[in-house]
């Protein structure tokens, strides 16, 4: 059971178990979760009550949030560091939820560009989770005052509602919650499709070409890489614009360590072909240890359930105390 550091700031942030993590996802998020663990006391969840807010097959859910666990800790996630489990095993998170959902604007919910979103890809079920969807996330982070929340870009606007959200309470009830501050890597924090790179790469893409999955063979992303859309000019540079190269070369700085200029002197003589070959290359090349720990641990369902049960309890130490807290600052009876 990880130990705790009173003096090391706290992180929270989640995923949500709804198919293998993409490049994506690990670029952006997942990867930095690993490297902070040691400067911070670390919480991550899979956040299985977020993935609800659209259809999912009861059977597939489970099964994907076994293999999302396993991936995390494939990922570099060391239990024994850092707090890893399921959201729906603490229930503190749905409790506080109620709490911040009264003090959550009908209004700023309604501006939310993921609602938008995915109310428009799922239009025959808007249902009122996918709207509050986002308090549910403030309620994630606030549960364990955290003070930095590492998430790609995409997650912003969701983490400056959950700042309002908590400015809102402290205001009305007193000080209480810290306003967790975002962390957004300099580079990976948009990783775009690879069949049109002004979307994000995003998990549900129907185009399988889109979206380069962290368990995808060697040939499989070469592939991928290779029909990445670019444009119809020559020149291998960060430009406006380019947006198909600016993906790939921000993917390739993320894997190897390389700056812009030296990825562009590196390629100065070479053709576009040539360049997705070798940034397929190198992200097959970086993916392989996560590809052999992650066959390793889903084998090995004893362990994942012995990690992810103490990760529950470790969670829950903490929430039960700032919920309690919460329940008598807002002038409910103590039941202790
Ligand atoms: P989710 O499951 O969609 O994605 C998990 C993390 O991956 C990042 N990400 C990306 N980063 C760069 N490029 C991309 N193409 C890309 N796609 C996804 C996301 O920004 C995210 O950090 N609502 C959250 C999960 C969540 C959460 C939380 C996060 C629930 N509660 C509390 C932080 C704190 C989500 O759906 O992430």
């Amino acid at each position: 059971m990880p130990e705790f550091d009173r003096e090391k700031k706290i992180i929270f942030s989640g995923i949500q178990p709804t198919g293998v993590f993409t490049l994506g996802n690990y670029l952006g998020a997942v990867r930095n979760w690993g490297t902070l663990q040691d400067e911070y006391n670390c919480i991550y969840s899979i956040v299985d009550l977020h993935a609800i807010t659209v259809r999912q097959e009861p059977s597939k859910l489970r099964q994907n949030s076994l293999q999302a666990y396993a991936l995390l800790l494939a990922c570099g996630i060391d239990p024994k560091k850092s707090i890893a489990f399921f959201q729906s095993h603490n229930k503190c998170h749905a409790e506080l939820n109620w709490v911040l959902a009264c003090s959550t604007q009908f209004g700023e919910l309604s501006r939310m560009t993921q609602f938008k979103d995915k109310s428009k890809k799922h239009a025959d079920d808007v249902n009122a989770g996918l709207f509050t969807y986002p308090v549910l996330m403030a309620a994630d982070i606030l549960a364990y005052n955290a003070d930095l929340v590492p998430i790609g870009a995409d997650q912003k606007q969701h983490l400056e509602l959950a700042r309002n959200v908590a400015g809102r309470f402290n205001n009305k009830y007193g000080e209480f919650f810290k306003l967790p501050e975002p962390y957004i890597p300099p580079v990976g924090a948009s990783v775009k499709s690879l069949a049109d790179p002004t979307k994000k790469m995003s998990k549900s893409d129907e185009n399988q070409n889109a979206t380069v999955y962290i368990l995808d063979d060697k040939d499989t992303i070469i592939r991928k890489f290779k029909r990445a859309v670019t444009d119809s000019e020559t020149e291998i540079c960060y430009r406006e614009g380019k947006d198909g190269i600016n993906n790939l070369m921000s993917i390739y700085s993320c894997v190897t360590g390389k700056t812009y200029d030296e990825i562009e002197s590196e390629f100065a003589s070479k053709g576009y072909g040539d360049f997705k070959l070798a940034v397929g290359e190198a992200v097959a090349d970086y993916l392989k240890p996560v590809r052999d720990d992650f066959s390793r641990l889903i084998a090995d369902k004893a362990y994942l359930k012995e990690c992810y049960t103490s990760g529950a309890e470790s969670a829950m130490r903490i929430t039960n105390r700032i919920l309690s807290k919460v329940y008598h600052k807002v002038g409910f009876v103590d039941a202790r």
